[in-house]
């Protein structure tokens, strides 16, 4: 298949154990977005641009944060981490933390709400030497960590979320970010003053979700939120997220906050190309690419998990088939699947279909 050799931004294509070649990182000269999609630093962390792969639990795996990367993401989060459960040295978490591959810059992402556990869990992170930023999760609306007084729940403690970032910072060398939401509901948004105590703590990036923990994960993120951060930040990148798909949304959300950065969560989920598209990697586009691109992704996976990695690649499976004609008929076949052949099949007969549906590029 020479298309996948043709130039080395496609190489590694169906090769999983290729080495990474970081040029697809970089911004396309002339490119739509030029200007707008630029390397930023986070503390001393240059990262090659500003498009960031949203950490999402039982999806952002080190597959895809690899595959992403590949494609192009600048800079990628890992799921969160129980600081309880790095302190107890959890294999399971140390396994879904660390990461063998090379994606460039990536940050290990840690709840709590203990400042002293906090930072033991950071500092044994960065004893791993696995990652260059440590990320704070205070935008998790699950009632598991919300009730622990940890996630977003910190929204409606300030001055303990400040804590948290004075005192991570104070235990780790590594440039310490948080990532939070717009308020706890509609009716007590505080994105504001929030982001203004952590920066004071020290926070060298913060990532602002624009929904509310009553919002979860549902209904349009609500941009409006976005707007004056950039005034609170100066100095220090602000990443803006939630709802970005595509050029149009990142030109608006440039325009509308000025933002530094876009964190890029279920917009890249069975479109992981998507990076390689805002950045104008046009090779990274061609149709003939997309299914040894899901093929390349299904056998990453199963390298990494073994006889679980069918399971865990449904989220992914259903993103990549998301235009089928007969989508929900094939969503119920395969919800049970186990066989990875099957799956694979899956995935060649939809995209190798002759006349593929608008997938827009
Ligand atoms: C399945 C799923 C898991 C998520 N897990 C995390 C997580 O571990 N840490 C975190 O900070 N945010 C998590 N998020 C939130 C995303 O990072 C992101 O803020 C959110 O999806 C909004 O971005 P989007 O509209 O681009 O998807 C998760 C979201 C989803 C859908």
């Amino acid at each position: 298949m020479s298309f996948l050799t043709d130039s080395p931004i496609t190489s590694w294509i169906g090769n999983p154990s290729a080495p990474f070649d970081s040029s697809a990182q970089n911004p396309v000269k002339g490119s739509k977005l030029e200007g707008i999609i630029k390397p930023i630093k986070i503390g001393n962390v240059q990262l090659p641009n500003n498009l960031v792969l949203a950490p999402m639990a039982g999806v952002t795996d080190g597959s895809f944060r690899q595959l992403c990367a590949r494609l192009g993401a600048g800079y990628s989060v890992s799921e969160l981490a129980s600081c309880k459960a790095l302190q107890m040295r959890s294999f399971q978490t140390i396994e879904m933390i660390k990461f063998d591959g090379n994606t460039g810059p990536y940050a290990v992402q840690i709840f709590g709400a203990d400042p002293d556990l906090m930072a033991e869990a950071a500092s044994f992170v960065e004893s791993l030497k696995i990652c260059d930023i440590i990320d704070i999760n205070m935008g998790c609306p699950v009632s598991k960590v919300v009730k622990t007084g940890a996630g977003s729940a910190l929204m409606k403690t300030p001055d303990l979320a400040a804590n948290i970032i004075k005192s991570v910072s104070k235990a780790v060398s590594l440039p310490v970010t948080c990532k939070f939401r717009s308020g706890w509901t509609e009716n007590s948004i505080n994105v504001k003053e929030f982001a203004h105590a952590v920066i004071e703590a020290g926070a060298k990036a913060i990532t602002v979700h624009a929904r509310t923990r009553q919002a979860m994960y549902t209904g349009p993120a609500n941009w409006k939120y976005l707007e004056g951060i950039k005034e609170i930040s100066g100095s220090i990148p602000f990443i803006a997220n939630g709802d970005i798909c595509s050029e149009e949304n990142v030109i608006e959300l440039y325009e509308r906050t000025g933002c530094d950065g876009f964190m890029i969560g279920r917009g890249c989920v069975g479109k992981p190309w998507l990076y390689a598209q805002l950045l104008g990697h046009t090779e990274l586009l061609q149709e003939n690419l997309r299914f040894p691109i899901f093929k390349h992704h299904l056998t990453d996976m199963l390298m990494e998990h073994g006889s679980t990695a069918v399971p865990l690649f449904r989220v992914h499976l259903f993103g990549y088939l998301k235009n089928h004609p007969h989508s929900a008929s094939l969503r119920r076949s395969l919800c049970m699947e186990r066989n990875p052949n099957v799956v694979l099949q899956a995935g060649k007969d939809f995209f190798d279909r002759a006349n593929p549906i608008d997938r827009e590029a």
